[in-house]
């Protein structure tokens, strides 16, 4: 008898328990969502932003989630408080009061979350509007043509002549106006801590803008399923001081390097004899494709393979033996190249700085 009475306090208590341990788990992870413009994390996290376009995303987001748990707590506590102040008593056997709606109490909690929707719509578009907003009055800007392929980024720098991929490279406390399209599919620049997905199509140029506070990199993802290594479309900004842009502008701009050493000769030698040219341009030399990667400067960049892997000679290598087998339904063929003329290669291409 006794032990079936306390069971309604024994759930009440376990309510309560459940309650606060949600609560702190929430205050963990509200944590770092309250930490603002920082220095860049391992795993980009639009919670950490890194300039004013992710601000704006996570200053929403913020407001929402204080929202959500304000409203969290009042009904979690009604329910709790509910629950232990008209628990039936011991020894209580009547009927409970019986009645049949409330007029006041319908009113309010229809116009309350009529009101906190209200407020989260006005907030969603405000911040929409600062994102769509060309920042007009910044003195500083540049437009960079951002361009998705399968699977990789295109950067052109229009104003600077500068073709390049995968790396983003863009100076510091300037905005930069990007103008998204697609060679092929539809793709999705995302940089978490620099801006919001924003669409790429082709046949249309989509328009975004990202500034960085702070020299770093700052890594992102392609976010619209594009094919088999959508996953493997990665991306990277690279903020750098304005100082170190221009000097990073001057080496761009330069014809590629003419190789030294016998190995790297010969592999320009077969680069350019070989397929290579019909695909990838090397300024200065006859290699003027246009459907893979421009190399002009590849060795200046921190990875290849649409960000899959690192800049590194054994990558280099494990790339060019068979790109396929590397990134799955890559455009790049598999040119059976022997062991001799792979190495040859790469040592051409880290010369291209
Ligand atoms: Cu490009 Cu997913």
């Amino acid at each position: 008898m006794n032990g079936s009475l306390r069971t309604p306090i024994r759930r009440a208590w376990l309510l309560s328990c459940a309650l606060l341990v949600m609560t702190a788990l929430l205050l963990v992870a509200v944590g770092p969502a309250l930490a603002q413009e920082g220095v860049p994390p391992q795993q980009p996290s639009a919670l950490a932003p890194a300039g004013p376009n992710s601000a704006a995303i996570a200053n929403v987001f913020n407001i929402v989630l204080v929202i959500a748990a304000v409203v969290f707590v009042v009904v979690e506590g009604l329910i709790v408080f509910s629950a232990l102040r008209f628990r039936r008593k011991a020894k209580d056997t009547s009927e409970p009061v019986q009645v049949h709606g409330n007029t006041k109490a319908e009113i309010a909690w229809t116009i309350v979350p009529a009101l906190i929707v209200v407020t989260l719509f006005v907030l969603a578009l405000q911040t929409l509007q600062t994102l769509d907003t060309k920042p007009a009055a910044a003195a500083e800007q540049m437009t960079v043509k951002v361009i998705g392929h399968r699977f990789w980024w295109e950067y052109q720098y229009p104003d600077l002549k500068i073709t390049t991929a995968t790396d983003l490279v863009i100076p510091t406390g300037k905005v930069v106006n990007l103008e998204l399209s697609s060679g092929d599919v539809i793709h999705s620049f995302w940089i978490p801590q620099l801006n919001g997905k924003t669409d790429a199509f082709p046949n249309h140029v989509n328009f975004t803008w990202i500034q960085a506070n702070t020299p770093g990199a700052y890594l992102g993802q392609c976010a619209e399923l594009c094919g088999p290594s959508h996953a493997n479309m990665r991306a990277v900004v690279i903020a750098k001081t304005p100082e170190e842009f221009d000097q990073w502008v001057k080496d761009q701009q330069a014809s590629a390097a003419q190789p030294a050493d016998a190995l790297a000769q010969q592999g320009q030698q077969i680069l350019l004899a070989g397929a290579c040219i019909g695909c990838h341009t090397i300024e200065g030399t006859a290699a003027q494709g246009k459907v893979g990667p421009n190399l002009t400067h590849i060795a200046s960049r921190t990875s290849i393979a649409g960000g899959m892997l690192t800049n590194t000679e054994g990558n280099l290598k494990r790339w060019l033996t068979n790109p396929p087998a590397v990134k799955p339904d890559a455009v790049m063929p598999n040119l059976n190249l022997t062991q001799s003329d792979v190495s040859a290669l790469t040592a051409y291409l880290q010369t291209l700085k």
